[in-house]
C-alpha cells in the first residue's frame, strides 16, 4: 500500500519572487528531502539567516540545513558553470555541500548556444525580457529531442559526437538567421568536459532515488521556481518562462507520481511584482509603485533589474491558486505596505464595459483590462517584529482577512521581514 504522504509543494502564485526561498528554508527542517523541479538559473531564491543573505539559483533552498538531501530534479535545466560557482560560494561561506546534493542525470544542460540564442532572440517585437540565462532555448532543444542531458556529460565519447552535431546545426542558425560568428566546438567541448569532471560526483538517477525515498516514507518538500503566472501553459502567454512553474510541474520534474505531491502551499506577496515585459493590470507607474520598489527592495535577485510593482491582483491569484490546487497560502512582505494611507486590491477587471472575474487567456485582452479596486485603510506602526497575528494592527489583520476572502484559501503564514525567523503562524 502507498504510504499517506506529508509531502508539500511550495509554489509561487504570482510572477515569481514571492519569497519562495525564504519559506522553503523555513519549512525544510520538517522534511528529509528538498527538490527543485523546474526552471534553472533564471531563478533567484533569497534566504536570510542571522542577517546573512544567500541567493540560490539552482541549489534548492534547503541547503542551509546540513542534514537534508537537496535534489535538482530532471525538470530543471542546469547551467553547469552557475552550479559550480554556486556550490563554491556556499562552501566558501561555510555551508556543507557534498553528498547532500544530487543532480538528476536526466536534467538538461544549458549550453553556450542557448544563452546566445536567448539574448539574440529577445528583441524587438518578440521581446519578453528574459533573464538571458538560456532557459527557453534549452527547453526548446529538450522538446525537439536534441538536448544534452547531465548524464551524457559522464560519457565523453558520446557527448563529443552529440555536441559536434548540435554545434554544426546551431552555427548554421547563428550564421543564417543572425549573421554572428560561429561557436568553437573545441572550446566548448573542453569547457564542458571540465565541468563534467567537477560535477561527476553529484550526478545521480534522482528518479530512482526519489521514488525509493517516497516508498520509505521520507518527507519530501517540492520547491517551485518562478510563479504560476509565468507557467508555459497557464501563465500570461507568451510572456512566460518555458516550464511548468505551477504544481503540475512537480510530478514531471521529479519523476514522482502526482499523488506524492501531497499538500500545496501557495506563496504570494501582499502586492504584485513582475520582471520583464507582459501585461500587468494593477501596475503602478507612479510614486506608490516607486515606494514599493524601494521599500520592498524589488530588484531582481538574478539580473538586478528593477521589478515592476503594483497592487495585489486577486483575479490573477484566484486563477493561479485554483490551477495549483493551493491548500493554504503564505503571505509575504506585508511589512512593505506599512505607512501607506490606502491599500488597493483588484477584485475584478473591466473590459469593454463588462466586468470579468476570471483571467482572460488571451494576453491581448488582458492588456486591455482595467482593474476594479477595493480599497482598504493602511496602518502606521512597524510590524517587522510581530510574531503573533493578534499583535498586528487591526488594519493589517483586516487586510490579510480580505485577501483570504478574495482568493478563497486560508492564509496560514504571514511573513513580515526577510529574516528566516520573521514569520507569523496562524494555525
Ligand atoms: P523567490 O524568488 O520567490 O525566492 O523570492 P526572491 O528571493 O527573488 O525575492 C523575495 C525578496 O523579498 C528577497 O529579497 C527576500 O529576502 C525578501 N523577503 C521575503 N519575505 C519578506 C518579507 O516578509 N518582508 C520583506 N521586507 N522582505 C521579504
Ligand atoms: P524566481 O524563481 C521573476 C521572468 C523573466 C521574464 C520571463 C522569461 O526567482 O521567482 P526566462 O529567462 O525564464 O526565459 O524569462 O520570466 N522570470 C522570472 N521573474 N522571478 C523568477 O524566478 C523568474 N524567472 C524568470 O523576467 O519576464
Ligand atoms: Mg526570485
Amino acid at each position: 500500500m502507498t504510504p499517506a504522504t506529508d509531502n508539500l509543494c511550495v509554489v509561487g502564485l504570482q510572477w515569481g519572487d514571492e519569497g519562495k526561498g525564504k519559506i522553503v528554508d523555513g519549512l525544510a527542517e520538517r522534511f528529509d528531502i528538498v527538490v527543485r523541479y523546474q526552471g534553472g538559473s533564471n531563478a533567484g531564491h533569497t534566504v536570510v539567516v542571522n542577517g546573512e543573505k544567500f541567493v540560490l539559483h539552482l541549489v534548492p533552498s534547503g541547503i542551509l540545513h546540513p542534514d537534508k538531501l537537496c535534489v535538482i530534479g530532471n525538470g530543471v535545466v542546469v547551467d553547469p558553470a552557475t552550479l559550480i560557482a554556486e556550490v563554491a560560494d556556499l562552501r566558501g561561506r561555510g555551508v556543507h555541500v557534498g553528498e547532500n546534493l544530487a543532480v538528476s542525470d536526466r536534467a538538461h544542460v544549458v549550453m553556450p548556444y542557448h544563452k546566445l540564442l536567448d539574448q539574440l532572440d529577445d528583441r524587438g517585437e518578440r521581446k519578453i525580457g528574459t533573464t538571458g540565462r538560456g532557459i527557453g532555448p534549452c527547453y526548446v532543444d529538450k522538446m525537439s529531442r536534441t538536448g544534452i542531458r547531465m548524464g551524457e556529460l559522464l560519457d565523453p565519447d558520446g557527448f563529443r559526437e552529440h555536441l559536434r552535431a548540435n554545434i554544426e546545426q546551431k552555427n548554421r542558425v547563428l550564421r543564417v538567421l543572425y549573421g554572428v560568428e560561429p561557436l568553437s566546438f573545441d572550446r566548448i567541448l573542453e569547457e564542458y568536459l571540465g565541468y563534467a569532471d567537477q560535477l561527476r560526483g553529484l550526478i545521480r538517477d534522482t528518479v530512482a532515488l526519489l521514488n525509493r525515498a517516497f516508498r520509505e516514507g521520507k518527507r519530501i518538500l517540492f520547491e517551485g521556481a518562478q510563479g504560476a503566472l509565468l507557467d508555459v501553459d497557464f501563465g500570461t502567454y507568451p510572456y512566460i518562462s518555458c516550464s511548468n512553474a505551477s504544481t503540475s510541474g512537480a510530478a514531471t520534474g521529479t519523476g514522482l507520481p502526482p499523488r506524492a505531491i501531497g499538500r500545496v502551499l501557495g506563496i504570494m506577496k501582499a502586492y504584485c511584482t513582475r520582471v520583464g515585459e507582459g501585461p500587468f493590470v494593477t501596475e503602478l507607474d507612479d510614486s506608490i509603485g516607486a515606494l514599493l520598489r524601494e521599500r520592498g527592495r524589488e530588484y531582481g535577485a538574478t539580473t538586478g533589474r528593477p521589478r515592476r510593482c503594483g497592487w495585489f491582483d486577486a483575479v490573477a491569484v484566484r486563477h493561479s491558486a485554483a490551477l495549483c490546487g493551493a491548500d493554504s497560502i503564505a503571505l509575504t512582505k506585508l511589512d512593505v505596505l506599512t505607512g501607506l494611507e490606502e491599500i488597493r486590491v483588484a477584485v475584478a477587471y473591466r473590459l469593454d464595459g463588462k466586468i470579468l472575474d476570471v483571467l482572460p487567456s488571451d494576453c491581448r485582452l488582458l492588456a486591455r483590462c482595467e482593474p476594479v479596486y477595493r480599497s482598504f485603510p493602511g496602518w502606521k506602526s512597524d510590524i517587522s517584529r510581530c510574531d503573533a497575528f493578534d499583535d498586528l494592527p487591526h488594519e493589517a489583520q483586516a487586510y490579510v482577512r480580505a485577501l483570504e476572502a478574495e482568493v478563497g484559501i486560508p492564509i496560514a503564514t504571514v511573513s513580515v521581514a526577510p529574516e528566516r525567523s520573521a514569520v507569523i503562524q496562524r494555525q
